[in-house]
């Protein structure tokens, strides 16, 4: 049945989505502000409420604050370091992270949601201007139809800028050539002794079969990787950890450290949904 909705709900274009979503869950979102009295908040930040969020599923005040402790956990980050979330979306990163990166140390943010980027700049910036939220014209079949593609696009930020930056629930809609370029980009722009977490789906054996006639079920495969919808590439995109592992290493990462999620039902201990990597 999930299979089935979400089959009809890629027959619409990006934006169209945006606003059936919106318009979906206008009683929730209602029932929510007068419950609160407004929006429920952050660290005195507004957050979006369920018809608004297009990037993912779940509590996403609770996911970010899962993250905050992945980031500090996994990836060693500390309150002094500068850092990049690379598809900001609509902050349920930035906005946990309000309370812990610490100025002069910057966060930055980018996205290729033109209106997500603006939401993020007008509800966070606003009150931490040390958080920065760019705009940046790519296409992604899932996110937007316009602008260049994301395998040649060089990153807007200097070599060795930052010490730590993540990608989350981003590669899991990107294709490989994509990613491949992304995992060189955030080597350049991360400085020596820099960590990079990024989360996947990591389409092996055990995950493929485990998954089979789940909502997780990856159905069209192209040559090694694994796509859910043919018509709508970046719905969901899956990698061998093989491969991934071998792009880290042409890409200049020496580890590549594999967390793998419960997504696929997998037998074994798991940290997240999704699997995570993180590259150091
Ligand atoms: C599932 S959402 C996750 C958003 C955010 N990382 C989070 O965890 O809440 C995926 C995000 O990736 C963005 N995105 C897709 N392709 C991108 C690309 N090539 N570069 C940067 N962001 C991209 C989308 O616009 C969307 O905001």
């Amino acid at each position: 049945m999930k299979r089935l909705l979400r089959g009809i709900f890629y027959a619409f274009g990006p934006r169209a989505r945006r606003v059936v979503r919106r318009l979906a869950y206008a009683p929730v979102d209602l029932f929510l502000v007068f419950r609160h009295g407004g929006r429920p908040t952050y660290n005195g930040l507004p957050l979006p409420l369920p018809g608004e969020i297009f990037t993912g599923g779940g509590d996403f005040l609770e996911n970010g604050l899962i993250f905050k402790e992945h980031f500090q956990k996994l990836g060693a980050l500390k309150p002094q370091e500068s850092v990049l979330d690379i598809g900001s979306g609509l902050g349920r990163m930035a906005i946990p992270l309000t309370d812990f990166l610490v100025a002069p140390a910057e966060y930055h943010g980018f996205d290729v949601v033109a209106s997500a980027v603006a939401d993020c700049q007008g509800r966070i910036t606003s009150r931490f201007p040390h958080f920065h939220f760019r705009h940046v014209s790519l296409v992604n079949d899932l996110y937007t139809l316009e602008g260049a593609s994301a395998d040649h696009f060089v990153f807007p930020y200097a070599d060795d800028q930052f010490d730590f930056a993540w990608a989350t629930s981003v590669f899991t809609h990107m294709e490989r050539a994509e990613v491949q370029n992304y995992l060189r980009e955030a080597r350049r722009v991360l400085k020596p002794g820099g960590r990079f977490l990024a989360t996947f789906f990591l389409t092996d054996y055990e995950a493929l079969s485990s998954a089979r006639g789940g909502a997780y079920e990856f159905s069209v495969q192209r040559g090694e990787d694994w796509y859910m919808s043919w018509e709508v590439k970046g719905a969901n995109v899956g990698f061998t950890p093989k491969n991934v592992q071998q792009w880290a290493r042409e890409a200049g990462w020496s580890e590549a450290r594999i967390y793998f999620g419960r997504w696929s039902g997998r037998s074994g201990e798991t940290t997240d949904f999704q699997d995570i990597v993180v590259f150091s």
